[in-house]
C-alpha cells in the first residue's frame, strides 16, 4: 500500500490517494480544493480509483467529492451517521478494499459525528481525530468532548504503536507520526479521567 500525501488549500489539509501497488486500484481520502494536483498523482501513476472516502463530512474534507467523482466515476463512501451525500455507508468494523488492500473503518466520534479512522498495512488515516500534536476541535455541530475521549482512549490508544499516522490537517511538527510517538508527545494522548480531559478540552 503506497501512500500519497497531498497538502491542499489555504486551511493546511491533507488529501490522500491511497494505492494498492499490485493492481493500481487506489482510493481518494477527503478530496477538497486543488484536485488538479491529485488528478496528475492518479494519472502519473496510471491509477484506477474505486472509492472516494471522507473521513467526516466537514467541508474541507468533502469539497471535491463531486468534481472528483465526475472524473473518476468512483463512488463516495462515509460513515453511517453522515447526513451528506453519499453513495455507500459503513459502520464501525467494516472494511474498504481496493485490489489486493484493505482498510478497516474505525468510528471515532469527537470532532464530529460521522468521524472515521482508516486502519491497515501498518498505517491509520486518522481525519481530523488526532492531529501530530493534537486532536480536533469539538465546538463545533455534533462536536463532543465526551465522545472524543473515548474513541482517542478506548480505540486509538489500544492500537500498535508502529502504525504510521496521516492526519487530515498539517498542524504538527511533521506530516506524520506514529501512535506510539503520539502517545508519549501529544497531550492529548496523556492518560487521564474523563473529568480532567473534559476540563483539558475546555
Ligand atoms: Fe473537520
Amino acid at each position: 500500500m503506497k501512500v500519497h500525501q497531498i497538502q491542499v488549500g489555504n486551511m493546511q489539509n491533507f488529501s490522500y490517494i491511497v494505492e494498492d501497488e499490485e493492481t493500481s486500484e487506489a482510493i481518494v481520502i477527503d478530496p477538497s480544493w486543488d484536485l488538479i494536483e491529485l488528478e496528475m498523482v492518479i494519472k502519473r501513476n496510471d491509477l484506477k480509483i474505486k472509492y472516494i472516502v471522507n473521513t467526516h463530512h466537514h467541508f474541507d474534507h468533502t469539497l471535491g467529492n463531486e468534481a472528483m467523482a465526475e472524473s473518476t466515476k468512483a463512488p463516495i463512501i462515509q460513515h453511517e451517521s453522515s447526513e451528506l451525500k453519499h453513495d455507500i455507508t459503513v459502520k464501525d468494523g467494516d472494511f474498504i478494499e481496493f485490489g489486493k488492500s484493505k482498510l478497516k473503518v474505525l468510528h471515532t466520534p469527537g470532532h464530529s459525528q460521522d468521524s472515521i479512522c482508516l486502519v491497515g498495512d501498518g498505517k491509520i488515516f486518522s481525519g481530523d481525530t488526532l492531529f501530530v500534536g493534537n486532536c480536533g476541535r469539538i465546538d463545533l455541530p455534533g462536536g463532543s468532548a465526551k465522545e472524543l475521549y473515548h474513541s482517542l482512549f478506548d480505540i486509538l490508544y489500544s492500537l500498535d504503536d508502529d502504525l504510521v499516522m496521516y492526519s487530515g490537517h498539517n498542524y504538527g511538527h511533521s506530516e506524520t507520526s506514529t501512535i506510539g510517538q503520539e502517545k508519549k508527545t501529544n497531550m492529548v494522548m496523556q492518560k487521564c479521567t474523563e473529568q480532567q480531559f473534559l476540563e483539558m478540552m475546555g
